[in-house]
């Protein structure tokens, strides 16, 4: 059922979009009736034409975020497991992390998984100012035995974006691997690897590429301080007990998803199509949402300079997951309350009681969706007699 049918408003598009473009769905449907042999593991013609298609989707990649090597370009579970791919996989025993209160669990969670072995150290960088992580937050906490910089690129609670070209000069200059989360950027922001010295982008299809779930993507510039954290069939070098030595094999281990690398690849022609359009659109209504919500009385915790289709607020007295609940069942509204797998960031914000209230925009949202919301919001406050 779609959210018209439904009469819903859909504005959880940060966990996941919801309407695709048909660059997608065509390339989907191609998946499951033309390429859905198995690429790399026979030689025959039908496994051949899907390993073709799915090579296609690296090299579109790699030149989308300016990555000279498309085999560089590895196919996770989902961008967890690419994350965890780039952390686990390129630990120095006795190394210091540094990281930002914006990270998502899936780099807070294996990070403090090294601290607890005794492998690691990390800290947490803060934001001086509102708005973003900025160079000198990371600088700060930079130590003699820092290997790495992992800075989520634009948080997921409330749109934060981090300076990563500032953050990527450092990490140039003191050598260190810059490891950037893109899972809520990339497809909208446009992300340049050499320019900004990333040795590990990793993405999260289902969102900025209007794509579907099950699959994630590490970008490295740098393979060689990779070592694989699982081991299987590759398809190649079959004798061996060991894995490979090359990517993307050394990497990909057990059948790839077909489908949602080839709906990805729809994906990236549509945001490649559209890239403008997107994040003018993205920004149009995240300004505009923010601008008619601040004359009422609630709590915004997103800054008017980050429009990028996060947006995140409090209705005084209520917790976030109450307003979720009212706005799902009164008027028909999806967002997301609660914590969003970011305990540093809600610490941060000083959300830990209340959490937050998160709309996600996407570029089928409308102008009418946003609209449908700020009348909700204003309802809520009339019952609460706070307006
Ligand atoms: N990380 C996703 C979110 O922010 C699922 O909702």
């Amino acid at each position: 059922m779609f959210p018209k049918e439904a009469n819903l408003i859909y504005l959880d598009n940060s966990a996941t979009t919801l309407i695709k473009p048909k660059e997608v769905l065509r390339k989907l449907n191609l998946a499951v009736t033309k390429y859905s042999a198995n690429p790399g593991r026979s030689g025959h013609k039908l496994s051949i034409a899907a390993a073709l298609e799915v090579e296609q989707t690296r090299q579109k990649l790699a030149k989308m975020f300016n990555l000279n090597d498309e085999n560089n370009v590895i196919f996770t579970a989902n961008c967890s497991s690419a994350l965890n791919l780039a952390i686990l996989g390129s630990v120095k025993n006795g190394g210091h992390v540094v990281c930002t209160e914006n990270e998502h669990n899936s780099v807070l969670r294996p990070l403090e998984h090294l601290k607890e072995q005794g492998k690691i150290d990390y800290t947490v960088a803060t934001q001086s100012k509102s708005g973003g992580i900025c160079r000198e937050d990371i600088e700060k906490c930079i130590r003699k035995n820092t290997y790495m910089v992992v800075c989520n690129h634009i948080s997921n609670v409330n749109g934060d974006v981090c300076d990563i070209k500032e953050i990527g000069k450092i990490c140039e200059e003191k050598n260190l691997l810059f490891l950037v989360d893109g899972a809520q950027s990339a497809g909208h922001e446009k992300i340049d690897m050499k320019e900004n010295n990333i040795s590990f982008l990793t993405l999260a299809p289902h969102k900025g590429f209007y794509s579907i779930q099950g699959l994630g993507v590490l970008l490295t510039s740098r393979p060689e301080q990779l070592c694989p954290i699982m081991f299987g069939g590759t398809g190649t070098n079959s004798l061996e007990l060991t894995q490979p030595d090359l990517a993307p094999e050394r990497f990909e281990v057990g059948t790839i998803a077909t489908p949602a690398i080839l709906a990805l690849s729809g994906g990236i022609d549509f945001v490649n199509e559209n890239f403008n359009l997107i994040h003018d659109h993205l920004d149009d209504l995240t300004t505009f949402l923010n601008y008619e919500l601040s004359y009422l009385p609630i709590k915004i915790y997103t800054s008017t300079e980050n429009a990028k289709g996060v947006f995140a607020f409090n209705i005084p007295n209520m917790h976030s997951n109450e307003v979720a609940s009212l706005l799902n069942e009164k008027y028909g509204i999806c967002v997301r309350g609660g914590y969003h797998c970011a305990a540093k960031k809600h610490e941060a914000l000083d959300l830990l009681d209340q959490g937050a209230v998160r709309a996600s925009i996407s570029y089928f949202t409308t102008f009418s969706d946003v609209q449908k919301l700020i009348f909700a919001v204003k309802s809520i406050l009339k019952c609460k007699k706070l307006i």
